[in-house]
């Protein structure tokens, strides 16, 4: 929505526009024909490189909403199904609709028969990510009734597909790395018990899904569904922007989230919190953290937008209380990363550059407590995202206004020059 007041620069203005909420956006689009100059953000540190009605974060005041609702609410009284409805259709379902949503997203979570070869091209101890990265990618070689992006009935059952295939293809990943049958999804179990069940059942036995592990499970997925323009998300939008099927630009988002300064810091977070091991380590890894020549950073610290506490952190924080006090489990780890938040948190470093703890700090506290491998951490991270990947994919493809992602550069090479044989070098 374009204001009337304008930004000059030169003997030009430029219009500022405003959103719902949050800051205002000039539109520079002019800028180049009318300046013959760019702008100039490595990072993307104050670019709006869309127009989004999907999720808002105020990283000053640690806000978070999905289609205007906040994210305690969401995760304190929704389900993850209910918030993927959410955040593909823009409104919270009414009973019918979500009954009939659930049912088409369990009657999707099949894989193709073919694609279980395909584990069996791996090593055993391949990465789950890199399995991910492959079958996701693949999937577009089996369904072509669903890679017409122009179509919006072929978009939405590909987005469908996408949703309901990830716990089928991340569990089967589990199962492959430790060498168990895979186990096909059971229809009569609720989206997260499904994926459960397919992770830790075997053929040889029942499995009885706990209802507290299901819960505290379909609050992470909950929280993890989608944060607006994060570097995986806008990877699938300028994957989809060139046209690309939507299991190859998924697949473009996995392979991004894996990075360790996003999706892969609830894996490495872990791990750090394993490495440091006691309470009275815990100075030197935070002098380690602000050391200028040490590449070493607190893992599930810091974030780009957010500058208060993530309130993701707080929920997951709150459910590994939750879960450890139903399920009568502990892990010294726990005691480690509150020690750590705390004294961090009393550290002038910490509080003058605004590092809190993120969505990945707690995370792999429960995921551990559950069962999972570190290494299944970044998966699960994927497996949720998915809704919210395939939801700005479908809101990019449905925007008018969207063209092919193509930034420019400060060139800084050399200028023209001409070739010497190698003779004359
Ligand atoms: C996710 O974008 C999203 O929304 C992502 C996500 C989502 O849901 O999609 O929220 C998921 O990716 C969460 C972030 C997970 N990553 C980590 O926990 C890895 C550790 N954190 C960092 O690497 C870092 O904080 C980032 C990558 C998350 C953010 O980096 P920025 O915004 O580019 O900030 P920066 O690297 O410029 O850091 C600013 C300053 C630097 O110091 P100076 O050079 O200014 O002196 O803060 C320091 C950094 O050195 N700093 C840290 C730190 N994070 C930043 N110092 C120690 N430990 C850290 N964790």
């Amino acid at each position: 929505m374009a204001d009337t007041n304008t930004l000059k620069f030169g003997n030009h203005d430029y219009p500022v526009m405003s959103g719902s909420v949050g800051p205002q956006v000039v539109d520079i689009r002019k800028l180049y024909n009318e300046t013959g100059m760019f702008t100039y953000d490595p990072g993307f540190t104050s670019t709006a490189s869309c127009e989004s009605a999907l999720t808002y974060i105020d990283g000053d005041e640690g806000i978070l909403l999905h289609r205007g609702y906040p994210i305690g609410q969401l995760a304190e009284q929704s389900s993850f199904m209910e918030v993927s409805y959410l955040l593909l259709n823009g409104e919270l379902p009414s009973k019918g609709e979500l009954d009939e949503f659930t049912h088409t997203i369990t009657r999707h979570t099949m894989l193709h028969e073919q694609l279980a070869t395909f584990y069996r091209g791996f090593r055993r101890d391949a990465h789950p990510m890199a399995i991910m990265c492959g079958v996701v990618g693949a999937l577009s070689a089996f369904y072509h009734d669903s890679t017409d992006i122009n179509d919006p009935h072929q978009r939405m059952i590909a987005s469908h597909r996408l949703i309901a295939k990830m716990p089928t293809i991340a569990a089967m990943a589990y199962k492959y790395s430790v060498g168990q049958p895979f186990l096909y999804p059971d229809n009569s179990l609720s989206y997260t018990g499904n994926f459960l069940r397919m992770t830790f059942g075997v053929p040889a036995e029942p499995y009885e899904v706990n209802p507290i592990v299901e819960r505290a499970l379909d609050r992470i997925f909950i929280l993890h569904a989608d944060h607006e323009q994060n570097a995986s998300t806008s990877t699938v939008r300028l994957a989809g922007s060139s046209g690309a099927n939507p299991f190859a630009c998924i697949a473009a988002g996995i392979a991004c989230l894996w990075g360790p300064a996003h999706g892969g810091a609830n894996e490495a977070a872990l791990n750090m919190l394993r490495e440091i091991g006691t309470p009275d380590r815990i100075p030197e890894f935070i002098a380690r953290a602000k050391d200028k020549n040490d590449p070493f950073r607190l893992m599930g610290f810091g974030h780009r937008v957010y500058k208060n506490y993530d309130p993701r952190a707080t929920v997951m924080q709150q459910t590994v209380r939750e879960v450890f006090d139903a399920l009568k489990v502990s892990d010294p780890v726990f005691e480690v990363a509150l020690q750590l938040e705390h004294m961090a948190l009393n550290d002038p470093y910490f509080v003058e550059k605004k590092l809190f703890p993120n969505v990945d700090f707690y995370s792999g506290v429960i995921l551990s407590a559950i069962g999972f491998p570190t290494t299944m951490f970044t998966a699960l991270f994927a497996l949720a995202r998915t809704v919210g990947w395939v939801a700005q994919w479908n809101e990019m493809i449905s925007d008018p206004a969207q063209k092919i992602g193509r930034p420019r550069q400060l060139y800084t090479g050399p200028t023209q020059r001409d070739y010497t044989a190698i003779g004359q070098r």
